[in-house]
Order: C-alpha cells, then structure tokens, then sequence
C-alpha cells in the first residue's frame, strides 16, 4: 500500500513570522493523522524556521525549488547541499517554474538528480495547459515531461521520486480535473512508469493530484485507486482546510 502524502505548496505567501506561527497552530491539528505523510513547503527564506519549528513532530518540510550544482556564481539559487538536513522534499518543474522562469524538462531532469543524489525527495510536477487539454494533447505532452524529467534516473532512486499531476488549467483557478479524469491521467503517468521501469516501480510510485484541491473535492480524488495524494496551493495556507484535506485523506484511503 502506498502512503498517502498532501504536500502543500506555499508559492511566495507567508512572512517568516506568518510561516513559522502557521506551523505551530497546524502541527497539533495534523498530528492525529500519521497514516498520512504530511509536508509543508514554505518559502526559502522559512524553510530553516519552519524546519525548526517542526523539528519535534512528523510534518515533514519540502523547498519549492533548487539548483542542480552545488555551489558557484549562480545569483539567487539555493543548492542541494544547502537544503540537505533542512528539507526532506523539494518540488521540481512546477508549472510557474516552468511559465516564469524557464523551466524545462532537462533542468526538471538535472534538478531531480541533483535532489537525488543529496538524499533529497523530488516533487517532479508536470501537466498540460488548456490549450493542450483542449487540442487532446494531453497524454502524450504528458508522458513527455514523465519521460523527459526522469531520464537517468536508477530504478532504486525511483523510491524516492514523487510526480504531482496538475494541469496547469486547474491551478489556482477554482476549475479541477474530475476524480474520474484526475484517475485515468494519472494511471496513465504510471504506465509510463511501469514501461520505463517495470511493474514493482510503478507500484510503489507515489502521484498526486494538483490543482484548485479544497476540502470540498479532496474525497472525490482521495477515494481513487491511482491518485495517492495531493499537492495543495491555497487550501494549504489556511489551517483548518489543510487539516480537511490531510483528514480526509486518511478517510478516504483508510489510513
Ligand atoms: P491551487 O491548489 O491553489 O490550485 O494550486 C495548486 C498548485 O499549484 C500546487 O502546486
């Protein structure tokens, strides 16, 4: 059985003194829920703070972005080195990384295997745009950026990958993929995986569902067979809806 993980990603809200006493109220709430594996992932300037803040329960901490070197005349990044013992998590290629700041499938690649090979956990994020949705382009842009983002990546390290589907249409918009639809794009990501890698990879792997996820349709995604989790933008920021989610998470998956 795969365990459910809802990862919430804060994008660029919250001060550090917002985060860190985000956290604080939020840890006693999610504590209950440890069938399910819980990560917050604040920006740069909390991680180190939030981290501390948590240090003493399971939440775990993921950063948002890295760079695949790890140091050098590279204004504005941070390093896997320099995330390494502060973060367990970090999301890679997500679809404004990709909008604003030129992410491409080979640096979601790089930065992967550069999170890889520091003990850290990627995110990879793919997911089509409507206009791809729209002109039924969705399972082969799709399958591109699974295939592009792990190439290379070894069948072991592959434990510690997980893929957040969110289609870019439904990020932040208020729409959402149906439960149904959310599924069979996501079974589908795993048959890429299952082709690149064999059954028992493909088993393990861990994907989620991402994109306008509140509390009101977490059950709809959580209660099927293929989506293991969700990766949560506004519902994330408020405690209450992040506790919905974790919870009904855990109900849904019997957890
Ligand atoms: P929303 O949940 O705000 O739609 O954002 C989804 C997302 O981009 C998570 O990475």
């Amino acid at each position: 059985m795969r365990m459910p993980i809802i990862a919430g990603n804060w994008k660029m809200y919250k001060t550090l003194a917002e985060s860190v006493s985000f956290v604080q109220e939020l840890a006693p709430h999610l504590a209950p829920f440890n069938g399910v594996e819980r990560v917050v992932c604040p920006t740069f300037i909390a991680v180190a703070a939030v981290a501390d803040a948590l240090k003493n329960t399971d939440i775990k901490v993921g950063a948002q972005q890295l760079h695949w070197e790890t140091q050098g005349a590279f204004t504005s990044q941070i390093s896997p080195t320099m995330l390494q013992g502060l973060v367990e998590y970090v999301i890679i290629g997500h679809s404004e990384c990709r909008a604003y700041l030129g992410e491409t499938d080979e640096t979601v690649n790089k930065k992967a295997k550069a999170a890889l090979a520091h003990g850290l956990k990627p995110i990879v994020a793919v997911g089509e745009s409507l206009a791809q949705n729209e002109a039924g382009e969705t399972e082969s842009f799709v399958s591109g950026q699974v295939r592009g983002g792990l190439a290379g990546i070894s069948a072991p390290d592959m434990a510690n990958v997980v893929i957040a589907y969110e289609p870019i249409w439904a990020i932040g918009t208020g729409k959402s993929a149906s439960g149904d639809v959310a599924n069979s794009i996501i079974g589908m990501i795993r048959g890429v995986v299952r082709d690149l890698y064999g059954n028992d990879v493909a088993n393990a792997l861990r994907i989620q569902y991402g994109g306008s996820v509140k509390p009101e349709n977490m059950a709809e995604y959580m209660s099927q067979p293929e989506i293991d989790g969700a990766l949560v933008g506004g519902a994330s920021l408020k405690v209450a809806d992040f506790t919905a989610l974790v919870k009904a998470a855990a109900e849904s998956k019997g957890v």
